[in-house]
């Protein structure tokens, strides 16, 4: 499972040292965060030091709310079930959450996993792991209520005997803090969830599946006002710069490799562009099998896979391994200019904007499907597009289409290239179409393109190639 969570670049050298002595404490800005001790660990007061006052959800004060007293164990179940009602409607806004409870049975901690998971986010564990003398001694010595040895040496012994199991369960991130002066060392440092570019405000040049097609994505930069120059590596390879004198940025949809010419160029230019961060490019299908190839699994070499194949063996394995960097590092899906644009390779319905789950990588690369197949076995799909309601303007590929057209406010901008047609981009905030002609049909079209009357159907055309891996579904998180 790849990380989440942005990464920024190196340590400010001034600040270093100072640095050293923190334990940092990554949480994406959106995330289900649990904090697991037993009582007296200081999970209440680490929560009031690091999080704003309403992102923390306290089982005291849920006891307290319902019962006018926060020791009243009677009063647990209904302050649970108030306190998970609010931690859902926090999710489902987009809220940072951190539940303060112990945490410390797999029951409690499997419910909230739970609620993760429904709302897909991330769900981050926060262990306080101190010596029992630590929670007697404080439990001793704190004002007002007093929890009792028996009832926190049982705490202690479900957490001992729940250190493995929280390794296993499905959290994005675990922190184990396991002393009073590592938790004193704790900055929690907040970070975007990698879908998140909202401060990019463009002006953007979304381009369609490119499928190894370089002439043409050249002629489209072209057409788009970019300058290309090719530059040599740091070990002497061929590569390509782009730079717009409008300061313009390119957002690729997905499916650079495959079927086409030389996947190889198209890879070398969107790597150095997403580099320099002069382009974004979300994960396609087609480039998540060439990622599990170079990752040692084994794929179906069809669908166009077996002249990328070939185009790559030539290559060094340096330049295998960037490549597999750079695959590995690419979003599902990216959410633009305030929350205005949405990218991702198949499309992605509202509900799944910015969030960060296995489903919505595999809703962003192969579509919605009904979970039925049809007579030759293929994932029968949503047309979700036609029932699109959402404020952000969704720009995908995936199935080419004979045109770009918008239904609601989406669009396919995959116009099948690689099949001798078009490739389009669209000019965002313009929202100009934008289409080269392909040079030649590199790879012979399994169906027609759809027209834009089949895009008015509820259920799409079955797709012509991607099959959706089961695999995809365990542990291909983001
Ligand atoms: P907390 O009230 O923060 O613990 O600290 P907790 O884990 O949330 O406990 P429960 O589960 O709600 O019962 C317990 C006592 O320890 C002190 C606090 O002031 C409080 O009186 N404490 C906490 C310290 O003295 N030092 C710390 O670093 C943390
Ligand atoms: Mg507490």
């Amino acid at each position: 499972m790849s990380d989440p969570v942005e990464h920024s670049q190196g340590m400010d050298e001034a600040t270093a040292p100072a640095r050293s002595r923190q334990r940092r404490l990554v949480v994406p800005e959106l995330a289900l965060v649990l904090l697991i001790g037993p009582s007296g660990s200081g999970k209440t007061t680490f929560a009031r030091r690091h999080f704003g006052p309403t992102e923390v959800l306290s089982s005291d004060f849920f006891r307290a709310l319902v019962s006018d007293d926060e020791a009243d164990q009677t009063a647990s179940r209904d302050a649970f079930e108030v306190l998970h009602l609010v931690a859902e409607k926090r999710l489902r806004r987009g809220r940072l959450t951190v539940i303060d409870a112990t945490n410390t049975t797999a029951e409690a901690r499997a419910r909230w996993l739970a609620l993760a998971k429904q709302n897909h986010v991330p769900a981050l564990a926060i262990v306080f792991d101190l010596p029992l003398e630590v929670y007697l001694q404080r439990d001793a010595t704190r004002p007002g209520r007093r929890v009792g040895e028996p009832v926190i040496s049982r705490q202690l012994r479900q957490l001992t005997a729940n250190r493995g199991r929280i390794l296993r369960e499905p959290f994005a991130h675990r922190y184990w803090l396991r002393s009073v002066e590592e938790i004193e060392r704790a900055v929690v440092v907040r970070r975007p969830l990698c879908s998140d570019k909202r401060s990019w405000h463009g002006p953007f040049d979304i381009v369609g599946d490119v499928h190894g097609c370089f002439t043409e994505l050249c002629d489209m930069l072209e057409a788009l006002g970019y300058q290309v120059e090719r530059v040599l590596g740091p070990s002497g390879e061929a590569g390509f710069r782009i730079v717009h004198p409008g300061g313009r940025r390119l957002v690729f949809i997905g499916d650079l490799v495959d079927r086409g010419p030389d996947s190889v160029s198209v890879l070398r230019l969107a790597m150095d562009a997403v580099r320099r961060a002069k382009a974004l490019c979300v994960l396609g299908n087609h480039d998540r099998k060439l990622m599990r190839y170079l990752e040692g699994y084994e794929v179906n070499v069809a669908h166009g896979f077996e002249k990328t194949l070939q185009q790559i063996a030539g290559e060094t394995a340096v330049f295998r391994h960037r490549v597999l960097t750079f695959l590995r590092h690419l979003s599902s899906h990216y959410v633009l200019d305030d929350g205005r644009l949405v990218v991702a390779h198949a499309g992605l319905p509202e509900e799944y904007h910015g969030r960060c789950s296995p489903t919505v990588r595999r809703i962003a690369l192969f579509g919605v499907t009904t979970g039925r197949r049809d007579e030759q076995g293929l994932p029968e799909r949503i047309n979700w597009a036609l029932s699109y309601r959402g404020r952000a303007l969704v720009v995908y590929g995936h199935t080419p289409v004979q045109e770009a057209v918008w239904v609601n406010q989406t669009i396919n901008i995959d116009t099948g290239c690689v099949f001798g047609h078009k490739l389009t981009a669209l000019r965002y905030p313009e929202l100009e179409l934008v289409s080269v002609p392909a040079r030649a049909a590199y790879y012979p079209a399994a169906r027609a393109l759809l027209t834009p009357e089949d895009l008015q159907r509820p259920l799409l055309l079955p797709a012509t190639d991607e099959m959706m891996p089961e695999e995809v579904t365990v542990g291909a998180g983001e």
